[in-house]
Parts: structure tokens; C-alpha cells; sequence
């Protein structure tokens, strides 16, 4: 019932029900007798509430003639009068109906002044005015009051009052507004204004009801009409302005538009990303909301207006992941209030991304099964965006380049390798970049399956003594390791296999062979050969087993750094007769040990020396067979005052100032010099092999030769013999070797390390009974040795030199000497 529209006729009754208390219906109506006679008055209009002057013109015609008196008549009974004659204050009487509001004044122009102008004072009023001589005057007035409406008032399309502020209303409805007007008298006009314009009016209508009512009608609220001032206006008089009322209109705007504002930098996964999204139009300002394929998106920063508050801007700080590409990412603006003014944009993730590398052997291979010479291929698939603009491939960890000769075919999305060696075994990546970066591949491992191969190329020399179990270790190269090892033993006998109880087999492709030998004939040539998947090993590794003998000295001794009070020290090893052998270095100052050090290698540190050291140093190397023969060599630590005098003689200024000491020093010098090498002549005639190495180099030289105060340790030696940097080292003949178990014989290869003069110095030891006089006659012995059945004789050959030893009965029991 209540949403039924009312018919306007009763809404006006409402309005009047409500209104009619502020009625004003006070007010006289003049007899048909004054509107008669009202004719010829003077119309005169005063608004209820106001003053009202009614003139008279009371100045005589004639001057010298006097005013008796004035009249006023309200409808021709008498209300007011003054008397000329009468100059007191008593000249006045006024009618008490007027209730003290009328005054008749003389000047400036003599008229009656009513104050407080009630309706009922709407009348015909007529002015009588006597004079002495002249005729008497009369004047008519009409007085109407005015009585003003009251303030409008205005009611929306519920009759609700509106004040100041009309709606919200939406856009795009239509708007219904009415000002009501009660009461003025005459009725008032009324009008709707907007911006000094008039809009609707309704002009005055006399009807019972006393209410004036002037709708405002807008079919459609367009944008136009935001936030629109309109008044209404109500005016029954020009005596005083219209009333008014102001109403603004309130608006609900639809956004207008809402879109992500386009990114200059693609978005990249991980790197946090700012994303703008404006909406225009709404008001209030549109409320903005992120969404990733529906899910709400947390939006941190406050969204932010534009000044006029037409435009809103949200920005959303979001760090996209891969899974995130192709999803769909919208931003709606709505509207706080409108439910369906609801607009959203949308973009699809186009993501850019370091690229994904996959890596696989080709799908038809199997990667146990890659022999030596099989082609394969790997395959890299790589998701890039955007595309990756080049591949490149890594075999364990090195850049492969394209090489069709040598049967790589590096693309970009395969890598062929033609005919694999086992050398192209190993770990494969594939790297794919693009702006964002490199993306690797997880390393795909190729497997090469080939035969065995000896570690260790060259023929090992193994020593071993009679009856004591030698360990030869038979170490190979192979994928896979290899399961089995066949050892085989070529001696006099013929060949011959090893049972299998001689010799383990590791899992990592290691097979340890102890041999034992019992008898001469057990030395010989060892052969192992390896067996995996792919095959027999082809060339086994070899081994010569010789009879275990002490091992050679150490040759070529030489200082690499020689301080004031250490000395690092390198020899070559000797053969090492087949044993795990120690190197040793004695270091003897006049008799005396100082330092004795041991090595698995024949090199040296030596420390705690003391400075300006004559020493004597003793090298040789020590198996379980026993010990060589040593080699010397002999040294100087630097001198401390050497080193700080050199120093300081290398200033020029300073050899100036000295020169006068050199030359005393000089004479000294000289005179020592000559002690020296008188001393040194003698000696030699001792030692006519012994090679001297005073310094180490020409520069701690110089700067001993500087000093030649008697002060230095240096000078006190009688060695000092420059001999640069050549350190040769010759053997001890001082220390006389042992007689040797076996003959041997070495030949050693144009320009080796043996010296002719050496070979010279052991044909003079009458202890060595097998050994030839010159090399010359080395070869001969070989043949005559290798022919005698009763000896065994095996050869080795390395790179280094070749072994030839000889075993008699005659000298079993003998001891091993070594060149
Ligand atoms: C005074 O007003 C009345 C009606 O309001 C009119 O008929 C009359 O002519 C007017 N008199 C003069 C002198 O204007
Ligand atoms: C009416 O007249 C009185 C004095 O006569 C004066 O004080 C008052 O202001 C006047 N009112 C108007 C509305 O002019
Ligand atoms: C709001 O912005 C839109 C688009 O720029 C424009 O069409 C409209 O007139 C603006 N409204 C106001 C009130 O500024
Ligand atoms: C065994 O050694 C002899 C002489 O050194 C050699 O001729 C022969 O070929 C060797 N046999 C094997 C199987 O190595
Ligand atoms: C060892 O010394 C000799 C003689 O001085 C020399 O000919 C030879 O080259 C040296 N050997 C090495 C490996 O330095
Ligand atoms: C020589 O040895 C000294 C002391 O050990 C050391 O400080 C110096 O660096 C070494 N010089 C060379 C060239 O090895
Ligand atoms: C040096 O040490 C070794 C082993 O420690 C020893 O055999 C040798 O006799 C020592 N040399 C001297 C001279 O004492």
C-alpha cells in the first residue's frame, strides 16, 4: 500500500495538514463600501511587519493662511488628528486601535508614519486637512499589506524535508524535487533557479489552500548534473528580496573506465614488479582490487586520488613466479554503493624468465650402453621467454665449440658427438641465455664403456728379494671397472699364468699381485690384463720383477735457495732397486753433524743452518736392500753482514767517501787472496775430484768479494771458488762402496745424467768384478750375459735408461753396487 503512489491531490492535503499550523489567516477584508470608494485612492503597499508612510500634504495654498487641523480616517472613521492650534504635546490623539504605532510628522514632508504594520491595517485611508481661509483638503489612500510567505521548503519524491543536500541519487535516474511555498499575501510567485537561471516558475494562484507548490523535475541525472546547485525562490513583493532555498545534488557515478597502465620493462619472474591500475569517473572514488585468476591479490600501498577525485590510481608490488606465466591478472574498479557498476580489465602474464634447461641423452640410446665409436646425442630443451637468443654446451665444465671435423655437432637444441672416444666421457651441460640470464641444465653424465688400458704406459721396475713377498699393483683405466685380471709371468720357463689365489682384486678396478719369488727362475716379465664388459684389455701393463739390490745414489745435487740460514735442497733419483726408498741428506760443518733429514723424494729443506756456514753436505738413499753411496756437496750459507754490507754499497755516494778504505781493504784482500789459492793448491792435490759450490748465486758472490775485512766468516774461507751456476756433484771417494751381490751394468743413453769421468772413477774401484772398462764393451756384455744359460737376464727398457742386470751363482751371496 505504501509504495503505491498517492494521488498529488492528497499529498497536497498532507502538506497542508502539515503545514497549516504556521497559517497566518489574520486579516481584514474591506467592506464592498471602501472598494467603491477606494477608486480614485492612491494605491500605497507596506509589508506585515514593516513601517508604512501615508503622505498628506499639509502646506496651505495661500502662506500667510494657518493649518487648523489634519484627520485620519481608517474606512471613514476618524483614527488619528493633530491640531495646529494647539502647540503642546497635546496636539495629538491617536485612536487606541493604533496602539501607540502611528505618528504624524510634519517634516521634512508631513506624512503618517505607522510602525509594525499589521495585516488588519490593509485599509482605506483618507486624509482630511483644515485650514483657516482656505478650503479643506483631502487625500484617499489604499494601503495593502503584504504579508510575506513563509521560507520555502523542499521535499524530494519520499515528502521527505530536504536540507542543503538532495540524494544520493544514481546516474542516470530521474530526480523529483518540490518547493512548497505557504501563506504571503498576496500569493507568491515561485521559482527554481540553477546558476542565475530560471529552471520552472509557477506564478501566483489564488486558491484556498494558501500553498504554493513548484516542482523540479530531471528525467535523467546525467554526469551534467554532479554535485548541481539549484535554488528555490519565493517572492510576492519588490519591497524586500525573494526568499530562497539552496539544495545541491548528490551523486552516485559509475566508473568510467578502469585499465593497467602499460610497463615499459616486461615483467620477469622474481624481480618484484610495480603494476598500475587506474580507474576513472566514480564517485565516491572507485575502490580498486587486484586479481590473479580470481584469487584476491594483497595490495599494500594505499590507492591514491587525483585532486578533482575524478581519478584513482592503485599500485600493486608483486614478485610473479614461474607458475604464474599465462595466468590472468585483472584489476577492477567498483563502485562503493552501485553493486552493478562494477568494470575490470584484464591482462594475460606474459612473463619473462631466466631460461629452463632441460638436458637428456637421446631418447633412443641407452646410456649403459655407449661403446667407444658409437655416435650419440643429446637433446636440450629449453623454455625461454623471451626466446633464448643462443645455447652453448659445457663438457665438464669447458665451453664445447662446433668442430664437424672431429664429429661435434653442436645446435641449438642438439649436440651429436660422432664416433665418442672415452675421452668425451664425462658431464654435460647445456647453457641457454636470454636477457635475463643463463639458465644451466643439470648436468647429464655420458658414460663411455672401453676396454682397459694401463695407467702407467712405461714398464715399472719392481725389486724383489728372494723368498720375500713383493706387492705389484696393476692399476687400470676403465669404464666399466673391470671385473677380471689374468697375470701372466714370462721368464726362462716359457709363460705362464698365475692362479688366481696370488692376486685380489679390488672393487675399484685394482688387482694387487703378491709374488713370492723361491728360485732364480721365478723373476721375470709380469703381464696383466684387465677384463670388463667391453672387452679383454689388449696391451697389458708390464712389469719387469728384478731381484730387489740397494738403489742408486742420488745425482745432480744442486741448492734451489740458499739463505744465511736454511738451504732447500734437489737431487735425481737413482734407480731405486725395485724398493720403497728413503732419501737422506747429512749436513757436516767441520766434523760435525748438524742436520740429518729424511725425505720419500730427494728434496730438501734444511733449517737452523746458522749464517756464513761452510758445510758439507752428504746425500743417499737407503732401501731395505741397504744404502748407496752417498754424493757431497758443499755449500756456504750466506752471510748475514754480506747481505747488509751489499746493500749498502750500492749507493754511489757512499763508494766515494769508502774509497780510501777500499783500497786498504783491497791490499788486504789481495794479500789473502793469495793465502788462499796457495792453501786451495795444496789441498787440491787431496781432492782432485771435488767440485766446490761456495755460493749459490753471483749476486751473494759479489757482495762476499765487497767485504774482504778480515771480519767476514767469508774471508776465513779458503773455498771460495766461483763456479756459477753449475753444481755438479761427484761421488764421495772418500766413503768406499760395499761389494755389490750382483754385476750390473749400465749403458747409459747420449747426454743422460752419467758422466764419462764417472764411469772412469768406478772401473778404478777394485770392488766391482763385472763391470767393463769402457761403455764401448757394455753391449758386448749384454750379449755374452744373456747367452750364459746359467744366468738370468732380464731387460727393461724406460725412457730414462736401460737396466741390464745379471745375476751369477758364483756372486749370490754377494752385494749390489750401482753406478
Ligand atoms: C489601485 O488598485 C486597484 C486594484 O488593486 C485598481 O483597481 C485601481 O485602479 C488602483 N488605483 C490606482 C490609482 O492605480
Ligand atoms: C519603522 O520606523 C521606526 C521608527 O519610526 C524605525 O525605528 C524602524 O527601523 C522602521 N522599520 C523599518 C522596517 O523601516
Ligand atoms: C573525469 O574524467 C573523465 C575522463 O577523463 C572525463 O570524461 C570526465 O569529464 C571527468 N569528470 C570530471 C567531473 O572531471
Ligand atoms: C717372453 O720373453 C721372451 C724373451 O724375453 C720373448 O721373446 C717372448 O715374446 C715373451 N713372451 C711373452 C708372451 O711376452
Ligand atoms: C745432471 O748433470 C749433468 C752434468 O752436469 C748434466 O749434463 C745433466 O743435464 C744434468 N741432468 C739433469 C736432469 O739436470
Ligand atoms: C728462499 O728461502 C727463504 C727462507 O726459507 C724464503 O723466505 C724465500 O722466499 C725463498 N726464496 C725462494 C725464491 O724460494
Ligand atoms: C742420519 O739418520 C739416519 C736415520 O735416522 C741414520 O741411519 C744415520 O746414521 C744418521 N746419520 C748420522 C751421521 O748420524
Amino acid at each position: 500500500m505504501e509504495c503505491s503512489p498517492r494521488p498529488s491531490s492528497t499529498r497536497v492535503l498532507s502538506l497542508w495538514t502539515l503545514l497549516i499550523g504556521s497559517f497566518n489567516i489574520a486579516g481584514l477584508r474591506p467592506g464592498p463600501t471602501v472598494w467603491a470608494e477606494s477608486l480614485d485612492a492612491v494605491n500605497l503597499s507596506a509589508v506585515a511587519g514593516g513601517n508604512a508612510t501615508l503622505p498628506c500634504d499639509t502646506m496651505s495654498p495661500q502662506p500667510p493662511d494657518a493649518l487648523l487641523l489634519v484627520v485620519w480616517y481608517k474606512n471613514d472613521v476618524p483614527i488619528y488628528s493633530y491640531d495646529g492650534r494647539d502647540k503642546g504635546p497635546d496636539a495629538h490623539w491617536a485612536d487606541a486601535s493604533l496602539a501607540g504605532r502611528a505618528r504624524w510628522h510634519a517634516a521634512p514632508h508631513s506624512s503618517l508614519r505607522i510602525r509594525d504594520v499589521v495585516p488588519s491595517d490593509r485599509a482605506l485611508y483618507r486624509c482630511r486637512v483644515d485650514f483657516k481661509v482656505s478650503p479643506t483638503r483631502n487625500y484617499k489612500f489604499m494601503l495593502h499589506v503584504i504579508e510575506l510567505p513563509e521560507k520555502p521548503k523542499i521535499f524530494d519524491e519520499a515528502d521527505k524535508e530536504v536540507v542543503n543536500v538532495a540524494g544520493p541519487y544514481i546516474e542516470d535516474t530521474s530526480l523529483k524535487l518540490t518547493c512548497v511555498v505557504s501563506g504571503g499575501k498576496p500569493m507568491p510567485r515561485l521559482r527554481w533557479k540553477r546558476r542565475d537561471e530560471v529552471v520552472a516558475k509557477l506564478d501566483p494562484v489564488e486558491d484556498d489552500t494558501r500553498l504554493s507548490l513548484l516542482e523540479l523535475r530531471i528525467p535523467k541525472l546525467t554526469r551534467a548534473y554532479f554535485e548541481a546547485m539549484y535554488t528555490c525562490e519565493a517572492d510576492n513583493t519588490a519591497l524586500v528580496p525573494p526568499l530562497r532555498v539552496h539544495v545541491r545534488i548528490q551523486l552516485y557515478l559509475r566508473p568510467l573506465l578502469v585499465e593497467i597502465l602499460a610497463r615499459e620493462q616486461p615483467i620477469s619472474v622474481g624481480q618484484e614488479a610495480e603494476l598500475a591500475c587506474r580507474a576513472v569517473g566514480s564517485r565516491p572514488a572507485a575502490i580498486i582490487t587486484w586479481w590473479l585468476d580470481d584469487k584476491p591479490m594483497i595490495v599494500s600501498s594505499p590507492q591514491k586520488n587525483s585532486k578533482d577525485r575524478n581519478e584513482t590510481v592503485s599500485f600493486l608490488r608483486w614478485t610473479p613466479r614461474m607458475e604464474h606465466d599465462g595466468r590472468v591478472l585483472t584489476c577492477r574498479a567498483s563502485h562503493a554503493n552501485l553493486e552493478h557498476a562494477t568494470l575490470e580489465t584484464s591482462m594475460k602474464l606474459n612473463l619473462h624468465y631466466v631460461p629452463i634447461v632441460v638436458l637428456q641423452l637421446g631418447s633412443k640410446l641407452n646410456p649403459n650402453d655407449i661403446e667407444e665409436g658409437d655416435d650419440v646425442y643429446f637433446e636440450c630443451v629449453v623454455r625461454a621467454n623471451p626466446p633464448a637468443y643462443k645455447v652453448v654446451w659445457e663438457h665438464n665444465g669447458q665451453v664445447m665449440t662446433h668442430n664437424q671435423r672431429a664429429g661435434v655437432i653442436a645446435g641449438s637444441a642438439h649436440l651429436a658427438l660422432q664416433g665418442v672416444s672415452r675421452e668425451q666421457a664425462g658431464k654435460y651441460v647445456c647453457i641457454a641465455s636470454n636477457v635475463e640470464g643463463d639458465g644451466r641444465s643439470t648436468p647429464v653424465t655420458l658414460q663411455v664403456i672401453y676396454k682397459p688400458v694401463c695407467k702407467n704406459a712405461m714398464v715399472a721396475i719392481v725389486g724383489a728379494a728372494l723368498n720375500e713377498a713383493a706387492r705389484v699393483a696393476c692399476e687400470v683405466d676403465a669404464y666399466p671397472p673391470p671385473k677380471n685380471f689374468q697375470w701372466t709371468l714370462n721368464n726362462s720357463m716359457g709363460t705362464n699364468e698365475l692362479e688366481a689365489a696370488k692376486y685380489t682384486i679390488e672393487k675399484s678396478g685394482r688387482s694387487i699381485l703378491t709374488y713370492t719369488p723361491a728360485t732364480d727362475t721365478d723373476y721375470g716379465s709380469l703381464a696383466c690384463r684387465a677384463t670388463n664388459l667391453a672387452g679383454q684389455q689388449i696391451e697389458p701393463c708390464r712389469y719387469t720383477l728384478l731381484p730387489a739390490v740397494k738403489p742408486d745414489p742420488p745425482t745432480n745435487c744442486s741448492t734451489l735457495n740458499l739463505t744465511d740460514d736454511s738451504a732447500e735442497l734437489r737431487c735425481l733419483a737413482g734407480y731405486d732397486g725395485g724398493l720403497q726408498t728413503t732419501y737422506f741428506v747429512e749436513a757436516w760443518e767441520a766434523g760435525s753433524l748438524i742436520a740429518n733429514v729424511s725425505k720419500i723424494t730427494p728434496v730438501w729443506k734444511l733449517q737452523g743452518l746458522g749464517s756464513g756456514k761452510a758445510l758439507k753436505l752428504v746425500f743417499y738413499a737407503n732401501n731395505a736392500r741397504g744404502r748407496s753411496d752417498a754424493t757431497t756437496l758443499r755449500v756456504h750459507t750466506l752471510s748475514r753482514l754480506a747481505l747488509h754490507t751489499e746493500a749498502k754499497h750500492s749507493n754511489l755516494t757512499n763508494m766515494d767517501t769508502s774509497w780510501a778504505l777500499g783500497i786498504i781493504a783491497g791490499a788486504v784482500g789481495t794479500l789473502a787472496a793469495v793465502a788462499i789459492v796457495a792453501l786451495l793448491a795444496r789441498k787440491r792435490h787431496h781432492r782432485p775430484l771435488q767440485y766446490e759450490a761456495p755460493l749459490h748465486t753471483g749476486k751473494a758472490y759479489k757482495g762476499a768479494l765487497h767485504n774482504h775485512s778480515p771480519l767476514q766468516p767469508d774471508d776465513k774461507n779458503p773455498d771460495v771458488v766461483p763456479l756459477g751456476k753449475d753444481f755438479n756433484c761427484t761421488r764421495d771417494s772418500e766413503r768406499p762402496p760395499e761389494p755389490p751381490p750382483y754385476g750390473v751394468v749400465v749403458s747409459p743413453p747420449v747426454g743422460s745424467s752419467r758422466s764419462v769421468h764417472s764411469l772412469h772413477e768406478r772401473a778404478n774401484t777394485p770392488h766391482t768384478p763385472h763391470t767393463p772398462n769402457t761403455p764401448a764393451s757394455d753391449a758386448q756384455s749384454i750379449g755374452t750375459l744373456a747367452e750364459d744359460r746359467r744366468s738370468v737376464t732380464s731387460g727393461t727398457l724406460s725412457r730414462r735408461r736401460e737396466v741390464v742386470t745379471t745375476r751369477t751363482p758364483l756372486l749370490a751371496n754377494a752385494r749390489e753396487s750401482c753406478v
